[in-house]
């Protein structure tokens, strides 16, 4: 096992370090950072085994080093194939060091697998691992509404970085890229913001509160229950979870021509304070009976707290950590010509965690892509699902040692 570390140059700063080795990855139930980058890879065709081992234990000692803040050594991933040595071989070894000084940033690093991991799409195996596809790593439906860019979607491997400091989760990245030529090449990749956790439940680009409840900042009480895979899927997950990645357009201008009051009721919380309608504070629970004056309920029979909320889906709950996203410009109808205007593709990254999707996100949002008043301001464009194995115990363990074992 090609082993890295921090190397020469910059020492570790103390503090603002999120803890790399544990039970569950990082990353999943850490605070909310300022920056995020998601990035799928997909693995060349005659990679193998040995391939995949080599990437996997060399992306965890690299990112067990990165998360400490100091300058890494890119080690020479161990290939089988002699083509892919020489190219490997020729790479620099030092650290890029664009994040030099920039300190540990509360940088998170989390790594996860993707159905075509396990599968070719026509159902054969890969790799030798077809059989250990865990059945929760579904394929989601087509739902309602979604207008899918493919080419922004699925992948095999999933690197996900969080940092306080987009340089610093670029370069953890970048340095996992560095070791990976010729195994493992970039499918897409999504880069988020987030006002952070510092100041409250952070805002999304509507304006809203986002994570009040049921997310990485205030989550159900239960992890076990919820999001903690355990003994009903296979051994190698347990203390994993899967991600469910939806990137979510946001129609922006149209929403900023509604009136306050008509976007609380889309909603079914305050703007101002995030407190659910007819309730005091953000952290009232939710009053799914409570009715106005004029007798109709506070809490809107077609908002989106409503329609998502464990209590009219059988208990279903999910974990979510939400970034924003901006993608420049788009025109949404590019044959009406250069006069057409503009509008931001721009919107929220949902990053819904949980044991099994198939009791969670999609009896969630079958519900919502039909019923959900905000549907009529959102689409989602990009989709993956991935399973995120059980973190790494301490230096010689690896992410994914267990599915290899
Ligand atoms: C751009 C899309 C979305 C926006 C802007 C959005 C916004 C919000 C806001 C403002 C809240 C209330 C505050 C809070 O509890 O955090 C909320 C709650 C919630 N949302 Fe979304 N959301 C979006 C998409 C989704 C999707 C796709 C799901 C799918 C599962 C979802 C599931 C939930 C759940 C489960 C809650 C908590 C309900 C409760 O227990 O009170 N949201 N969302």
């Amino acid at each position: 096992m090609a082993m890295s570390g921090p190397a020469e140059g910059t020492a570790a700063e103390p503090g603002r370090t999120e803890p790399f080795y544990g039970a569950h990855q990082s990353g999943i139930t850490s605070g909310t950072q300022g920056h995020t980058i998601l990035a799928a890879f997909d693995l060349a065709a005659d990679s193998d085994r040995e391939d995949i081992l080599a990437l996997l234990q060399d992306w965890t000692s690299l990112a067990a080093a990165l998360t400490t803040g100091g300058a890494v050594s890119i080690p020479a991933l161990q290939t089988s194939s002699p083509e892919r040595a020489d190219v490997v071989e020729d790479s620099p070894r030092t650290d890029s060091l664009e994040a030099d000084g920039l300190g540990p940033q509360r940088l998170t690093l989390a790594v996860g697998f993707g159905r075509s991991f396990f599968r070719s799409a026509d159902g054969s195996g890969r790799f030798g691992l077809g059989m250990r596809l865990p059945p929760a790593l579904v394929e989601l439906p087509q739902f309602e509404g979604d207008a899918l860019d493919r080419t922004q979607s699925d992948g095999d491997l999933l690197v996900h970085a969080c940092a306080d400091d987009l340089q610093v989760a670029f370069h953890a990245l970048r340095s996992l890229d560095r070791v990976a030529p010729g195994i493992a090449t970039l499918r897409w990749t999504q880069a988020g913001f987030s006002p952070g956790d510092g100041g409250g439940t952070p805002r999304n680009l509507l304006g809203f509160k986002d994570g009040t409840m049921n997310s990485n900042l205030h989550p159900p009480g239960d992890l076990e229950a919820t999001l903690w895979a355990g003994p009903e899927g296979p051994a190698w997950m347990h203390g994993g979870t899967y991600l469910v990645y939806r990137r979510i357009r946001m129609k922006l201008e149209s929403w900023d021509s509604l009136e306050r009051g008509e976007q609380e009721q889309i909603i079914g919380r305050r703007k101002v304070d995030g407190a659910p309608l007819g309730q005091p504070d953000e952290f009232s629970p939710l009053d799914l009976s409570g009715l106005d004056a004029k007798g109709n309920w506070w809490i809107p029979p077609t908002s989106h707290v409503r329609v998502a909320s464990p209590e009219v889906n059988d208990g279903a709950l999910i974990v979510r950590r939400s970034f924003s996203y901006v993608n420049g410009t788009t025109s949404e109808d590019s044959s009406s010509g250069p006069s057409q205007a503009l509008e931001y593709d721009a919107g929220s990254l949902f990053l819904g965690y949980q044991k099994d999707p198939r009791t969670s996100f999609v009896p969630i949002y079958s519900k919502l892509s039909l019923v959900d008043e905000l549907r009529r301001f959102t689409t989602h464009t990009a989709s993956a699902v991935f399973a995120l194995p059980p973190g790494a115990s301490g230096r010689g363990d690896w992410l994914g040692r267990r599915l290899f074992t």
